[in-house]
């Protein structure tokens, strides 16, 4: 799909200082060479992205690991060997060769190894760390094709078009802090996956949103354009000028609006595969002016879903 002479091209946008969005397999990335500062402070700008949240670094070997942390130990070197390359960020303390304005001046740094093959060859070809957030304007719908990206960002130099992304939600973020395992954002990887992969080594917590942790822990993100809410038993119920995501086509449709399945049968990881997109579709959708999506249950990659929906519907939920 995406040409060896395209990834070519992309590695010397990125050795030049320029900015390459590009597929990861849970959302498209939008990536600078995270040893240069000039070139991560663009990603700040284009993304209307508050200096004060950090970006995540993306590697392709171990040995960019060791440049990035003097922190790794070998729990961490296990943990990885089990979910990388995968949709794992693994925040450690940062070392002298990453810059302030990647991790907003804060002592450590989010890693990891996308699963991606573009992704990788991507960061081996410009033969540096890649810093890269999600490819949108800040707070809003995490991009899940090349056409997400386009229809959000201006001032990308490149971007590769890797189709739809598998995972599509973005990954799993935990701190490791000898053998304290602190989950800063639910993802494709639960703690029940980590604890059977490593059975006994780590204690586990789970933070609550704290700014001063983990900006992109803020209550409001991941938006569309329009009033999205979560589907429940209440008052606030869709009309004919609503767009409904159901993931089953078990239950009964009550409406004539507009919907969209992320499912047949409530399957976790499809949900999540086509969460954004649906979303996306709507957000495009003129003839639909609110937005309703079913709830799923908070169990397993559930959580992560959900965490998602919360966010998406928060600035909506007080008047529902
Ligand atoms: O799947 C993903 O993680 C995607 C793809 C492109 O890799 N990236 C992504 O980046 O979701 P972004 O910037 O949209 O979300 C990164 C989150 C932010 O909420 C940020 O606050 C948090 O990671 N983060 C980054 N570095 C951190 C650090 N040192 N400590 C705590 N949180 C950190
Ligand atoms: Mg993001």
């Amino acid at each position: 799909m995406v040409k060896s002479a395209e990834i070519k091209a992309a590695a010397r946008i990125i050795n030049e200082g320029g900015l390459v969005a590009f597929p990861t397999e849970t959302v498209y990335g939008l990536g600078a060479n995270a040893l240069n500062p000039v070139a991560v402070a663009k990603i700040f700008e284009v993304k209307e992205r508050p200096s004060f949240d950090p970006l995540i670094v993306h590697i392709a070997d171990f040995e960019q690991l060791k440049l990035l942390t003097d922190g790794a130990d070998e729990n961490v070197f296990r943990l990885a060997e089990k979910f990388w390359p995968g949709p794992l960020t693994v925040v450690l303390p940062k070392s002298k060769h990453v810059p302030d304005i990647v991790t907003s001046g804060l002592p450590t740094v989010g890693i990891r190894m996308p699963a991606c093959e573009i992704a990788l060859q991507l960061i081996r070809e410009s033969k540096c760390p890649v810093a890269a957030p999600s490819a949108n304007k800040f707070g809003k719908l995490s991009p899940v094709s090349a056409g997400h990206v386009r229809k959000q960002l201006h001032g990308v130099d490149y971007i590769l078009d890797g189709g739809k992304t598998t995972v599509g939600i973005e990954s799993t973020i935990v701190a490791i802090e000898g053998n304290v395992c602190r989950f800063l954002r639910p993802g494709f990887i639960t703690k029940d996956d980590i604890s059977n992969a490593m059975p006994g080594v780590f204690d586990f917590v789970l933070s609550k949103p704290d700014k001063s942790i983990a900006p992109g822990m803020l209550n409001s993100h991941y938006s569309p354009g329009k009033p999205l809410f979560i589907l429940n038993n209440q008052e606030k119920q869709p009309d004919r000028f609503s767009g409904v995501i159901r993931h089953s086509k078990n239950s009964i449709v009550s409406f004539n609006g507009k919907v969209i399945y992320t499912s047949e049968n409530c399957n976790m990881a499809e949900v999540a595969a086509n969460l954004f997109s649906a979303l996306h579709q709507m957000e495009e959708d003129e003839s639909v002016s609110t937005i309703y999506i079913e709830p799923v249950e908070e169990t397993g990659l559930g959580i992560a879903i959900m965490d998602r929906l919360k966010k998406a519907a928060f600035q909506y939920a007080k008047t529902s």
